[in-house]
């Protein structure tokens, strides 16, 4: 059977596949003259978006919601648990159960793991994950791998460095897990032992195939990497500061580093917020991509809204 979006709750990447992800980009390429140009077709005209962000966002929360306005929608917002009725007592069952009848669709970020699911096991209409817990956050991983696509011009045979904490970031989780649709990927994973990558996560992609790598040297994986995705040390996340604070300065990339160990083309990416991981002085380098990544997650968001709603037709 043929995968597609229409219709689909978007909660894990393992729901994509290589053709999927083939039409979200094409479609994705279209959006900026869109955002551009103003004038453009507004297909999810008439169409509400309940943007549901029960955790800290900025970027998730607001590139959602004007995803959703670029294409002619409107949305609906509750922003934290204390504004929402869930501070009384309120389930996210009832609440979900509530609002879907609301909006046409919703974008759900929660701090519990398996809160998409379980929102997903009971709307009529759509949900997209937008960060449950350490879990997952496919919207992410969609467009930093579209960031990859549109940097190195392909998506194979890339030497990928993940950078910090790979335990609690949920975002190296999903990445990695996507890139194994591609071909040829070497991962190296970069973090002291208290915050490496999952060993489930190590084992289903060395299980494919893919070249595994894990180690604590930054400064030996920069020679050699296409990419490094740099990751902040998830504080909230941590029961005991101290655990934290050992960790916390441990890989901080310069542009002075860059300049000496990296290959001329590497692309630096970040899902942000950062901390101190990456200096402001790296912004200014070409090589510098997480703003561009950030602004790419805005056409990926429009594209993913207009495949699961199935008004991609409207655009030519
Ligand atoms: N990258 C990301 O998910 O950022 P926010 O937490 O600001 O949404």
């Amino acid at each position: 059977m043929r995968m597609s979006f229409h219709n689909q709750h978007i909660i894990s990447v393992d729901q994509f596949t290589t053709e999927m992800i083939d039409s979200l980009f094409r479609l994705s390429q279209k959006m900026e003259p869109i955002v551009q140009n103003r004038k453009g077709p507004k297909p999810l005209n008439g169409y509400v978006l309940g943007n549901l962000f029960f955790e800290a966002s900025t970027r998730s929360r607001m590139s959602f919601a004007s995803a959703f306005y670029y294409l002619g929608g409107l949305v609906n917002s509750t922003v934290g648990m204390v504004f929402s009725s869930i501070s009384k007592g309120e389930t996210l069952a009832d609440t979900i159960r509530v609002i879907q009848s609301y909006c046409d669709i919703i974008a759900l970020r929660h701090p519990e793991i398996g809160s998409a699911c379980e929102a997903a096991s009971i709307s009529r209409v759509p949900i997209i994950n937008a960060g449950d817990g350490h879990g997952e956050h496919p919207t992410q991983a969609l467009l930093d791998l579209y960031t990859i696509f549109l940097e190195k011009g392909t998506l194979d045979h890339l030497t990928i460095t993940m950078v910090g904490d790979l335990r609690f970031g949920r975002t190296v989780h999903s990445l990695a897990r996507l890139l194994c649709l591609q071909k040829g990927i070497r991962f190296k994973f970069v973090a002291p032992q208290v915050v490496q990558m999952p060993e489930d996560i190590v084992t289903e992609i060395k299980g494919k195939g893919f070249e595994v790598e894990i180690s604590e040297d930054l400064n030996e994986a920069m020679k050699s990497s296409d990419i490094i995705y740099s990751t902040r040390i998830q504080r909230e996340r941590f029961e005991h500061p101290k655990d934290y604070e050992s960790i916390e300065n441990l890989y901080i990339l310069t542009k002075e580093k860059i300049q000496s160990l990296c290959k001329k083309d590497v692309s630096i990416l970040h899902p942000l917020p950062r901390t101190n991981e990456i200096d402001t002085g790296v912004d200014e380098m070409s090589q510098a991509a997480y703003f561009r990544q950030a602004q790419n997650g805005l056409y990926v968001r429009m594209a993913l809204f207009l495949l699961v709603l199935g008004r991609e037709s409207d655009i030519q």
